[in-house]
């Protein structure tokens, strides 16, 4: 495991430059990305970036981790409103480029979906890069603590606790849905290269618990210390424990 502990400034060009590299070398990559507050700078500067070199973007592709059921792609708090507005848009992907569990009905085979996700992924070769975001409880795109390290892309019922750290995107807590659709722990571990970017103070307790502790399924993003290929980006504030 790398651990790269940079000032805010330094923060999401990092993280760009590891996925610029990635594409520029491979243009035919396959990016997994994260939503989140903590991966917004990343994706704008990511975008920006492949803008001004003018790298081919024209064969690569994205997956996404994670949408809420019944939260359509239109709705400003979906996963997918926001990645298109940071990246997809920017860069004018094309919809085959996309790969995104988004429009979830609660009245569809959810399962069906989760299947198709993973054999899509399957399709394109494997993620090459998988970025992840970190929740205050350790969970990895809705991977909630519990969830078994073998499990493929599936539904879930989101913690409360997730749930409340969701307010500010839905809200109130009665808009913040109750399930969503996640790639599964074995789905994401199954990527090449593993990003895990965190920031601010909050996320220090958690950091520290899932880097320095055992791999327990208590805590979904302790299993990536398992990964032989994880890099982790973090801020001054989110390393304070580790640091020490
Ligand atoms: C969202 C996702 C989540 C977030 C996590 C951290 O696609 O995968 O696991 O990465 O909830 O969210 P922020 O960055 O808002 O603290």
């Amino acid at each position: 495991m790398e651990i790269l502990i940079l000032e805010e400034n330094k923060f999401d060009d990092k993280a760009a430059e590891i996925a610029l590299t990635q594409i520029k070398n491979k243009p035919n990559s396959t990016i997994g990305f994260a939503t989140g507050n903590t991966t917004v700078g990343f994706h704008k500067r990511l975008a920006e970036k492949l803008l001004d070199e003018k790298v081919d973007i024209s064969t690569f592709s994205t997956f996404n981790l994670d949408e809420y059921v019944g939260v359509s792609s239109q709705n400003q708090s979906s996963c997918y409103y926001r990645m298109e507005e940071q990246f997809f848009k920017p860069l004018k992907l094309r919809k085959d480029q996309i790969n995104f569990l988004n429009d979830l009905s609660e009245h569809e085979d959810l399962q069906q979906r989760c299947i198709q996700f993973d054999k899509k992924i399957e399709e394109c070769g494997g993620i090459d890069i998988q970025f992840l975001g970190i929740g205050l409880n350790g969970h990895i795109g809705f991977n909630e603590p519990g969830t078994a390290f073998e499990t493929n892309t599936h539904v879930v019922d989101i913690d409360l606790n997730t749930r409340e750290s969701k307010i500010s995107v839905f809200g109130s807590l009665d808009n913040v849905p109750k399930q969503g659709v996640t790639m599964g722990i074995k789905s994401i571990m199954m990527a090449q290269k593993i990003v895990l970017l965190a920031k601010g103070e909050s996320k220090a307790e958690i950091i520290f618990k899932s880097l320095t502790g055992p791999a327990t399924k208590d805590i979904p993003a302790s299993v990536l210390q398992l990964h032989p290929n994880l890099v982790v980006i973090l801020d001054k504030a989110a390393a304070q424990k580790i640091n020490q």
